[in-house]
């Protein structure tokens, strides 16, 4: 027997497609008594409990009944030096980013610093379900290599950049267009396609980049298409403007990425809220995915995204926490936001979908669908176990769900981290394997 085998048996949910509509069972495969059988790391079979404890006896059982099995969450947008700002009161954008994450960002200069919060972060994603995110880090090399290295500690799937700003921020958060790339450069050579770390090409946004080094993303972008290109994109009205006022040649905010050849379908554009039809058009031509932050997008009071109406047109759009203007670690909590936004645009979020987004749908966005976001065999095994009756709230709920889509809307609407029970990294548990903040004595 190999010790690196273990069989995981609980109840297994897994989607294959979007779903079509409530009814669309096609799209997912649930198995009551079921089974995944990982070694080294890897999916090897998902199939019925019985069948698959037939065929590999000796291996050892977690038993996780009578909770679910799902893919690990994947968070598409989170900025990693914000741990310390997530929860920061009364801004919009712009002011919170002077007021608040600015000043925060300067403390990641000290890698003993970034170092404690890259570890911080891994823990707090593992505690929440999440196993693949992808982060902004600070301005400085040394807080992507501390991201990078806390994550290979964990053999996470991750993906992160060191951001690109060289204007319009504290002189201490600056780089220059020449050092933004070199410092990019060196990153992406020690890291993408390190172990399962990924690299993206991280302009913060244009507000904060010069022509100049936009230029020289777009130069880097051209250089690695293997890597993926992230920055933030319509989110506040203040914002527009002042991105015009900055590129007064630009048809519109897209047109700015769009000129610096930043766009295509590995660019992830946070928040996408205020969108001009030319720059619909764009993101449909170009498969760039705008990416909704919800608990975000309410906590700074920066607008609604319409999922509804970019789906329309076949854009793929992905959704993430944002932390630290997200104001929640779990992928859960933000399905939770996510419903309520769709709401007051009298657009549904059915939870069939909400769980096909932050597994399959978000690793399709990603175009790592064949790595991740799926229970499938030859798959990495990134494993989330949730507890559907993890609160009393949930508990008394659930007495009277029936229906499995009932079910994941109580853990869409009431879920948090107490709702995961456990989370394996390529096949190792990490839910438990914490790291602690101090508790400050006040
Ligand atoms: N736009 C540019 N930087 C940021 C950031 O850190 N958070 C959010 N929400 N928007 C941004
Ligand atoms: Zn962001």
């Amino acid at each position: 027997m190999k010790t690196d085998q273990v069989l995981l048996r609980g109840r297994i949910l897994s989607f294959n497609a979007e779903p079509q509509g409530p009814e669309d069972h096609a799209a997912y495969r649930y198995i009551e008594d079921g089974a995944i059988l990982i070694s080294s790391g890897m999916i090897r079979a998902t199939g019925a409990f019985d069948q698959l404890s037939r065929q590999a006896p000796s291996v050892p059982v977690a038993d996780h009944r009578p909770h679910l099995l799902m893919p690990g969450f994947i968070d598409t947008h989170i900025h990693y030096p914000q741990v310390q700002v997530i929860a920061s009161w009364g801004a919009q954008l712009l002011d919170w980013l002077n007021d608040y994450t600015f000043p925060e960002e300067t403390r990641f200069a000290d890698p003993a610093h970034a170092e404690a919060m890259a570890e911080w972060l891994m823990a707090q994603l593992c505690a929440h379900g999440t196993t693949t995110a992808v982060a902004y880090a600070s301005v400085h090399e040394t807080s992507a290599e501390a991201f990078f290295t806390a994550a290979a500690r964990r053999n996470m799937r991750m993906i992160g950049g060191k951001v690109m700003m060289d204007r319009n921020a504290p002189e201490a958060l600056r780089d220059t267009p020449q050092t933004g790339y070199d410092a990019s450069k060196r990153l992406i050579a020690r890291w993408h396609g390190t172990g399962r770390a990924g690299y993206a090409i991280t302009p913060r946004f244009a507000i904060t980049s010069s022509p100049e080094q936009l230029e020289m993303a777009g130069a880097l972008t051209a250089e690695h298409p293997e890597c993926h290109v992230q920055t933030h994109l319509s989110e506040n009205r203040d914002e527009i403007a002042y991105t015009l006022s900055l590129y007064p040649e630009a048809p519109d905010y897209l047109g700015v990425y769009e000129r610096y050849g930043l766009l295509g379908p590995k660019t992830l554009l946070g928040h996408s809220i205020h969108l001009e039809p030319r720059e619909i058009d764009l993101l449909a031509e170009t498969g760039a995915r705008p990416v909704f932050c919800p608990t975000s997008n309410l906590f700074l009071g920066s607008g609604l995204f319409d999922e509804a109406g970019l789906r329309a047109r076949g854009i793929c759009n992905a959704v993430a926490t944002d932390v630290g203007a997200g104001t929640s670690y779990s992928m859960l909590q933000t399905l939770n936001e996510a419903y309520k936004v769709l709401q007051l645009q009298g657009q549904k979020l059915h939870p069939l979908n909400a769980f096909h987004w932050i597994t399959r749908g978000n690793a399709v966005a990603l175009g790592l669908e064949d790595r991740i976001g799926t229970l499938e065999p030859g798959t990495e095994a990134d494993i989330v176990v949730l507890d559907s009756s993890a609160t009393e709230p949930m508990a008394l709920r659930m007495q009277r769900a029936e229906t499995l889509s009932e079910e994941l809307f109580v853990l869409q609407m009431l879920g948090d981290d107490r709702a995961v029970a456990e989370t394996y990294v390529a096949g190792l548990p990490q839910k438990h394997a914490v790291t602690r903040a101090p508790r400050p004595a006040l």
